[in-house]
């Protein structure tokens, strides 16, 4: 049986073509409503250095969904993120990841554990997103409404051998980011108008600043240093290694989590087995940034990845899974402290310190606790689990917005400063550093408030209905929690002989599906969105190999109205015409036809 892809990207053509014409009709992007977008207050400066390249602010997106396509990049820059950790990815680029593959409910639970998109069309997404964030950056029209949006940074994450990262097809990848080239003249052909304009623009061709290594899944300490050392030699990169939770050891691990009431998550110790221990880290990292200084080149690292559990709430699939949000930021922070207290000078944490390592961080941030993050220094503030949550990519806005308030309140023009005082402060209290003090206050009662078991939960909703192809209760958490935009909420037509009850209907943009789950963890109704509602495919292929409520949509025949034609499966025969009134409405699909061709 031939493998039906997880997901088909849709081509740069369709994604411009999208922004065009969501843009004229609703002021939205990519499903991202303008409201949604981060406007910066033009009077404060939080710009940070990252990798050698500045970034207009400090916040960005870790790896994971949200960096895996095109559109969930552009989503995540319109909504302020300017540092990009892509979606890691192998040379083993064609594995079968289990569903469900999220659970997040206040903390997150997910077997994501790779990349699902071959190196092709990682690579093609990763271009077209660079490619859409220039032109979106330069858009006159946009401008009028954002400002100017600054730098952003787009950071290759590589894993999880050096077998794989030095094999021929990843080292072809990791090249063609260092210069997209030709990449890009093949698809700058693409842009349809108004954007074409951009078709002769010289866009930037070196995509990646650096790489950040994911060392999971027991990679030993030297094969890290090779990998390391392979990135900085073969392809000039700077490196990050982005380390694991399990540094701590189990029994500082079981403390942590117990001190916080995390009596249901049961440790897996073979992870601790496996993975790097804390000595050997040290050394590592001592080793790393030695190698990388005398090279020319930046050595970094990140903390941290997910942690491996056994079992989770039991609702995904396997015995391992991975662990993130608010108790993996315990756990990140006290690792913090613990290495800047053992690698003394090292780590640059603060604006004037001399510490040549610098730290990127990625743990349960939100919008509590991501001033205090920046304040320490770190830089970028990356954020995954908290933007699988209602409001999703929109909520990275809140973050920054507390940001902006809090220098404000002190009277700060610069991300610089607001570190500075925080760093101050702190050694004013009696504090090594603000790492330090961020770390105290996770163990006093206030301090550890926001990370208690009991305060994370967001509490399921009742369902006491049963989800069906048409009408729902219309809350659109769906849409808002889906990081891949998948789910499309388009209003009812008014004057429609189809008799909708409901105020809006949700279909499932299904090539951007992935069958995640993290859509029903939010309906409140019985069933699967991503499921149940009406699943559209422009891909013909797809379509015909889909047993759900399958419906393939392709332009009508010559320039005649309406725009879409509409093609239902067996499982959906006789819903093609209520289909064809909602997509062909006023507010329908927010797609030109002409693109589909
Ligand atoms: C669904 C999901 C997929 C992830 N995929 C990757 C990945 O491919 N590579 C990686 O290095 N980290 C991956 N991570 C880890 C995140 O990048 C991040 O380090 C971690 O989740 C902690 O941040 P958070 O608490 O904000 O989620 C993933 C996390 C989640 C929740």
């Amino acid at each position: 049986m031939t493998r039906v892809p997880p997901l088909t990207p849709w081509p740069l053509r369709v994604l411009a073509g999208r922004c065009a014409r969501e843009w004229a009709r609703d002021r939205a992007l990519l499903g991202l409503p303008s409201r949604s977008f981060f406007r910066a207050d033009p009077a404060l400066d939080l710009s940070c250095e990252i990798g050698g390249a500045r970034a207009a602010n400090p916040a960005g997106i870790a790896a994971g969904p949200h960096t895996q396509l095109a559109g969930n990049i552009v989503r995540g820059w319109l909504a302020g993120a300017r540092s990009f950790e892509l979606k890691t990815v192998q040379a083993l680029d064609a594995i079968e990841i289990p569903r469900p593959c999220i659970e997040v409910d206040g903390l997150g639970y997910n077997v994501e554990w790779s990349q699902e998109l071959s190196l092709d069309e990682s690579l093609r997404e990763y271009v077209t997103a660079a490619m859409l964030l220039e032109i979106l950056g330069g858009w006159p029209e946009l401008r009028a409404e954002l400002g100017d949006p600054g730098p952003h940074v787009l950071e290759l994450s590589v894993g999880y051998d050096l077998a794989g990262v030095a094999s021929p097809r990843m080292r072809d990848f990791i090249a063609t980011l260092c210069d997209a080239g030709a990449v890009l003249d093949g698809l700058r052909r693409e842009l349809p108008p108004p954007l074409d304009v951009w078709r002769e623009h010289p866009f930037r061709r070196r995509l990646v600043g650096g790489a950040t290594l994911s060392t999971f899944h027991g990679c030993p300490p030297s094969e890290v240093a090779s990998i390391v050392r392979h990135l900085m030699e073969v392809h000039d990169l700077d490196v990050t290694i982005k380390l694991n939770p399990t540094l701590l050891g189990e029994r500082r691990v079981e403390a942590i989590l117990r001190d916080l009431g995390y009596e249901d998550i049961a440790l897996e110790p073979a992870a601790f087995a496996e993975d790097l221990a804390l000595d050997a880290a040290l050394d590592l990292i001592r080793g790393l940034d030695a190698l990388a200084r005398a090279r020319g080149r930046r050595f970094g690292i990140k903390l941290t990845n997910t942690l491996v559990v056994r079992g989770g709430r039991g609702r995904l699939p396997g015995r391992r899974v991975y662990l993130s949000g608010p108790p993996l930021h315990a756990l990140a922070v006290a690792l913090l402290d613990e290495l800047a207290g053992r690698l003394p000078g090292l780590l640059r944490l603060g604006p004037a310190d001399e510490g040549t390592v610098p730290v990127a961080f990625s743990a349960g941030v939100g919008r509590g606790n991501f001033a205090v993050v920046a304040g320490i220094g770190l830089a970028p503030v990356t954020v995954c689990t908290d933007l699988l949550h209602p409001g999703g990519y929109g909520r990275l806005g809140g973050m920054l917005r507390s940001l902006q308030r809090q220098l404000r309140a002190a009277g700060l023009a610069t991300l610089n400063e607001w570190v500075a005082l925080r760093h101050a402060a702190a050694r004013a209290a009696g504090h090594r550093d603000a790492a330090a003090a961020h770390a105290a206050s996770l163990t006093s009662p206030a301090g550890a408030a926001p990370y208690r078991r009991e305060n994370v939960q967001t509490g399921r909703r009742a369902r006491d209905a049963r989800l069906a192809l048409w009408d729902c209760s219309a809350c659109n958490l769906c849409e808002s929690v889906c990081p891949n935009g998948a789910m499309l909420s388009l209003p009812s037509p008014a004057e429609s002989a189809e008799g909708f009850a409901a105020k809006h209907q949700l279909v499932c943009l299904a090539e951007l599906c992935n069958a995640c789950g993290n859509c029903e963890t939010f309906c409140p109704e019985e069933g699967a969105p991503f499921a149940v509602k009406p699943r559209l495919f422009l891909d013909r292929a797809r379509f015909a190999a889909d047993a759900g409520p399958a419906f393939h949509v392709g332009p009508s025949p010559g320039t005649t109205e309406p725009p879409f034609v509409v093609t239902a499966a067996a499982a959906v025969a006789g819903e093609a015409g209520r289909l064809a009134a909602l997509l062909n409405g006023p507010q329908g699909l927010p797609l030109r036809a002409e693109d589909l061709t």
